[in-house]
């Protein structure tokens, strides 16, 4: 009997070690100058902080690959200079059919979709560090590969592709934090692009406010920040819409506020209590020009998004 106990608790001793191993997969990781073809593979910073360029070429699992998916689970780099401009360090992806845009300063959370030719060459992952960046900066991007009829791939040149019915979406270095005299601006400068949200059946709308966690800082584009009365900073006072926006800005296809005002481009220093569009598909347009010199104290957008259903 005894002998039978301590056989049992042996067998169940076995079956937790074997659900453990299930239970936490191994995370493959790569780093600079490698070749990776596995789906995925984390990009990660070498273990010594690393000057120049550090390249992971990403090989296609198949060839029936259309997109791969990056997540930046951590990605750290020297902000933008005071123009907006990526110089210290930036983050860039080639051999893609998309371009994506280049990138630096705080971007853990975001992701990126990069549109592939499975027949054609791999596709380059590259951080750039200049040898005067900070040594903290540090890298972990997960690399998903993802099949031409996977029902996960993103409509062809999002960006961007959120498939929950409300979220946050920010802008590429957006922070609330004000960035340091001598960065000038949090955003970043030569952005064009699209951020996609799935519209389920049973959806007619979808609502965009600004997310006000953390301060009022949420939709700062194109005014010299610290020039403004602070009580105006976030309200729809502060806001600018149509021609008034033509440096900076982000495009709502169809958009029309609390207020019923008809408007697609915003920007300023504040957002409308809310922006509803019935255009479909839902993208929300992101829009920077090459200097963002006069935006002093700018962080972006953070913007809240909740789709209506039927
Ligand atoms: C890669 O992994 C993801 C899960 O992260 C999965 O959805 C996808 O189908 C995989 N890609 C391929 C080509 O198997
Ligand atoms: C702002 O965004 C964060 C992150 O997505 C979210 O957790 C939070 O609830 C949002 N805040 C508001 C006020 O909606």
């Amino acid at each position: 009997m005894a002998s039978l106990l301590k056989l049992l608790g042996h067998l169940l001793m076995m079956q937790i070690i074997n659900a453990e191993a299930i239970s936490s997969p191994i995370v493959l990781t790569a780093s600079c100058s490698e070749t990776n073809g596995d789906n995925n593979t984390h990009f990660v910073n070498p273990p010594s902080p690393h000057n120049g360029l550090c390249t992971l070429a990403v090989n296609h699992l198949d060839d029936n690959i259309c997109q791969v998916r990056l997540d930046f689970i951590e990605l750290e780099l020297s902000e933008p200079e005071m123009d907006g401009q990526c110089v210290k360090d930036v983050f860039l992806v080639t051999g893609g059919i998309s371009s994506p845009p280049l990138i630096c300063g705080y971007n853990s959370g975001q992701h990126m979709y990069v549109e592939v030719d499975s027949a054609g060459g791999s596709l380059h992952l590259t951080v750039y560090r200049s040898a005067t960046s900070p040594e903290t900066n540090n890298w972990n991007i997960k690399v998903s590969q993802i099949s031409c009829n996977s029902r996960y791939r993103a409509p062809y040149g999002c960006l961007q592709y959120y498939t929950t019915t409300e979220g946050t979406v920010r802008s590429f270095n957006f922070k609330q934090d004000s960035p340091t005299a001598a960065d000038g601006t949090r955003e970043v400068a030569g952005l064009d692009y699209g951020v996609c949200v799935h519209k389920p059946g049973g959806c007619y709308g979808i609502i965009w406010s600004r997310n006000t966690t953390g301060g009022d800082y949420g939709f700062t584009l194109t005014t010299d920040v610290y020039s403004l009365i602070p009580e105006l900073l976030g309200t729809p006072a502060a806001s600018a819409t149509g021609a008034d926006c033509m440096t900076d800005y982000v495009l709502i296809p169809g958009g029309v506020d609390d207020l019923q005002a008809q408007n697609d481009h915003y920007c300023g220093a504040g957002f409308p209590e809310s922006v509803t569009s019935t255009v479909a598909p839902f993208v929300l347009y992101y829009h920077t020009d090459a200097d963002e010199a006069l935006d002093s104290g700018s962080r972006g957008f953070s913007l809240n998004y909740q789709l209506i259903m039927q």
